[in-house]
């Protein structure tokens, strides 16, 4: 049987497969993460509708969909190859929209409607300010009580400049040794799908709409907590970490 872009199922897996690997290079507990966060989706009763922020290939949607078949799962991405890639995966089972998550305004395009939000390695795309936006459109989508869970590289704040950059440090050099080892990294699993002759439409669109990148450094744990606090967000914490990756949780 053959979905989006026409792809059978085994060829789309492939791809999907192979960016899971290249993303457990740069987050090796990167399961263990998901699995705190689906606990604690879980322990909030927050399981009916969850939104996975950065969605990529879809990957942790159609884990969700495994682990909790009763819910409703939504992936919001604003690459339109990752978009493509991510429906074919998916085919229907969740529901996969275009939103740049900096952009403002999707906050109000349905207020509380989702139970929690996930985004797995994605917010380090995105500078300070660009947190503080993607935190207010949160807070108006998420229902009171709602849980928000951000796993992401986030440097450990001052005043620790020593341990923050062992921290980070560390993790980089031990993602260089399983880079070493592995298939691809990132950049040539990027370069290998770009090439798939169905993707062309969407090549185009990416250029056209991805082209700029965050004016600053990635938000710090600190940032990141005023900014979901500043938002309407109650209680904020880390709740799991790792060198410079962490699980930051946020109640509504
Ligand atoms: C490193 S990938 C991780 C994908 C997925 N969350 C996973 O863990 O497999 C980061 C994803 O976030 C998306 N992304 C980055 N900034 C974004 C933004 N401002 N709005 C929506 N998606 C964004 C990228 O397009 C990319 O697909």
């Amino acid at each position: 049987m053959t979905g989006h872009l026409g792809w059978e199922q085994p060829r789309v897996q492939d791809w999907v497969d192979r960016f899971d690997a290249v993303m457990r290079a740069h987050v090796p507990w990167r399961d263990a993460a998901h699995r705190t966060a689906l606990d604690l989706v879980s322990e909030f009763g927050a399981t009916e509708s969850i939104v996975d922020l950065g969605c990529g290939t879809g990957a942790l949607c159609a884990w969700l969909l495994e682990q909790l078949p009763d819910s409703r799962v939504t992936g919001l991405e604003r690459d339109p190859v990752m978009i493509a890639v991510a429906q074919a995966h998916l085919r229907g089972r969740a529901t996969v929209r275009e939103q740049d998550l900096t952009r403002s305004g999707w906050g109000a395009a349905g207020p509380a409607r989702f139970s929690a939000a996930i985004a797995s390695s994605v917010l380090h795309m995105v500078d300070a300010a660009g947190y503080a936006a993607v935190a207010g459109e949160l807070a108006a989508v998420l229902r009171p009580g709602g849980l928000f869970v951000d796993i992401d590289e986030m440097a450990v704040d001052p005043p620790v400049p020593r341990l923050a950059a062992a921290c980070a440090g560390l993790r980089q050099r031990t993602l260089a040794a399983r880079v070493a080892g592995a298939r691809e990294d990132h950049d040539a699993w990027w370069a290998a799908l770009l090439t798939e002759p169905e993707l062309a439409a969407a090549v185009r669109q990416r250029q056209e709409r991805c082209s700029t990148g965050p004016s600053g450094p990635p938000a710090s744990v600190a940032q990141r907590t005023a900014a979901l606090l500043g938002a309407g967000f109650t209680e904020v914490a880390v709740v799991e970490r790792r060198l410079d990756v962490a699980v930051l949780a946020a109640l509504r």
